[in-house]
């Protein structure tokens, strides 16, 4: 049985099998609506979410499966004390799949520990984000058309963003990827994610201003500085909107860039950049639904 709990969990092969299944569901949607006929997705959200729960639960259906689920852990049995071993004990009774996001980093890794089935973390605290992941290479793949020799940029919140630790592991198994991390000193890459990519051999620029390496890049990925992660308010304040692109940032650029966000996006785009061709994002966030479905039919072997 498997699960998906960091990227490093797939192959180079893996993933480009996952964007072509994923790129064929998006051609053929069809062909692949009664392919989970009879399965069940439970979804258990211990953290906010529109995107990733909604279009895990959009796949499932898609696919012709059915979901349960929270989507509010106030409303489930862990407010009354109940640790998530017991939960996913039990829900793994009642699903075929579990998909689930949770405040702390590693609770995935524990879920699996006591799932029957396949789980998929669906953001784990500061940690990871496989399947935003599987979606931002995509989105690079479709709109850039390649995912080796490229310059990418990811800018904000390179501490605590979960989906710049993934995508950045997943780029280190492709070739001749070159980073430029680009936050205040405060929100630097953490060392472990710079560790792995020097032991790969691979090289990596930190830089704190945007406007100064913007022409440099085929792709920019802006992050929301991650608030909920903050020990005190006044530090976020301070930090939350460093880094603003607008079009007047965007002079410079190359005619190709390819920008990318996770959203939700706070401050980080200003919305002028929204009709500008290089803005994908909200593609990004469309593909997600086609990618999940992808994952789900891996992991369920169908
Ligand atoms: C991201 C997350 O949850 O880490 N959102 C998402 O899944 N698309 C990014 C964020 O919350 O800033």
């Amino acid at each position: 049985m498997r699960n998906l709990v960091g990227i490093e969990d797939l192959s180079r092969e893996e993933i480009d099998g996952l964007i072509s299944v994923a790129m064929d569901i998006y051609d053929n949607r069809g062909k692949y609506s009664e392919k989970c006929k009879g399965k069940i997705l439970a979804t258990l959200f211990f953290e906010p979410s529109t995107r990733t729960r909604l279009s895990f639960e959009s796949a499932m259906l898609g696919l012709g499966g059915n979901v349960i689920g929270f989507s509010d852990a106030s409303n489930s049995s862990t407010s009354k004390g109940e640790t998530l071993a017991d939960t996913i004990t039990v829900v793994s009774g009642y699903s075929d799949i579990i998909a689930m996001r949770h405040p702390k980093d590693g609770s995935a890794y524990v879920a699996t520990m006591h799932s029957s089935v396949p789980v998929i973390n669906a953001g784990d605290g500061g940690h990871n984000h496989p399947t935003q992941t599987l979606l931002d290479l995509m989105t690079i793949r479709k709109e850039l058309g390649r995912l080796d020799n490229f310059t990418i940029g990811l800018c904000g919140d390179l501490t605590f963003g979960r989906t710049v630790h993934s995508l950045a592991t997943a780029l280190s198994i492709y070739d001749n990827v070159n980073f430029i991390f680009i936050s205040p000193k405060e929100l630097k890459m953490p060392d472990y994610i710079k560790e792995m990519l020097t032991k790969k051999g691979i090289s990596y620029t930190e830089v704190e201003n945007l406007e100064e390496n913007i022409d440099k890049l085929d792709v920019l990925y802006m992050t929301r500085v991650q608030r909920e992660r903050f020990l005190n308010e006044e530090d976020y304040v301070r930090l939350k909107d460093v880094y603003i692109l607008d079009k007047e940032k965007l002079k410079t650029a190359k005619k190709e860039l390819c920008i990318l966000h996770p959203l939700p996006r706070v401050n980080e785009i200003s919305t002028e950049v929204d009709d500008d061709p290089r803005a994908c994002y909200f593609r990004q966030a469309e593909y997600g639904r086609y990618m999940r479905m992808a994952l789900i039919l891996k992991l369920l072997e169908l």
